[in-house]
């Protein structure tokens, strides 16, 4: 036992510096979990869409609970959490100084999952799959211009 206490030192030391607990750093390791889930249920829904049956009313929870999120997305990026701040963040500070396009990029998101929440309550694949294609294109959209690779 006494040969592994100094890697639980070294890991509870390498814990303490990585940790940051100013809002902004608990903002950012807030945020990474919001879009862990957004990524999660976005996965889940392209898995559903490859099956010869898709589960319609699991792809509507997941295309409702990223609806949900993505009218938030804005908030989870206050004054004080970007790189500009120090944060260990792949945000881009174009997040701050571009609100506008930023907002816009969410809202995309959010319209293209409200669509496809509609498509699955209608058995409608044609338009799940439309909008998956939306989801996508906004995902991707937002990240090239605001997330760092
Ligand atoms: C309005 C902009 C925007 C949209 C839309 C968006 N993202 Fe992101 N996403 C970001 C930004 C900015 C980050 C970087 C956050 C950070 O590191 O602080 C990010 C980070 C992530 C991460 C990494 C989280 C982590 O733990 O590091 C995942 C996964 C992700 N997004 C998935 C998605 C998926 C999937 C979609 C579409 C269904 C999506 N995002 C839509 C802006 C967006």
């Amino acid at each position: 036992m006494k040969a592994h206490l100094p890697i639980a030192l070294l890991t509870a030391l390498a814990l303490t510096a990585c940790a940051d607990n100013s809002p902004g750093g608990r903002a950012v390791q807030a945020r990474h979990k919001q879009f862990k889930e957004i990524g999660k249920a976005f996965k889940d829904i392209n898995g559903q869409l490859k099956e010869r049956a898709p589960d319609l009313g699991a792809i509507r929870t997941d295309a409702a609970r990223i609806a949900g999120l993505a009218l938030h997305i804005k908030e989870w990026f206050p004054a004080g959490s970007g790189p500009q701040d120090g944060k260990r963040t792949d945000a881009r500070a174009l997040v701050w100084t571009q609100p506008v396009v930023f907002q816009q990029d969410a809202t995309r998101l959010a319209v293209a999952a409200a669509q496809m929440t509609v498509a699955a309550g209608q058995g409608n694949i044609a338009g799940i799959n439309a909008s998956a294609k939306a989801m996508g294109m906004a995902c991707k959209g937002c990240h090239n211009k605001f997330k760092e690779d």
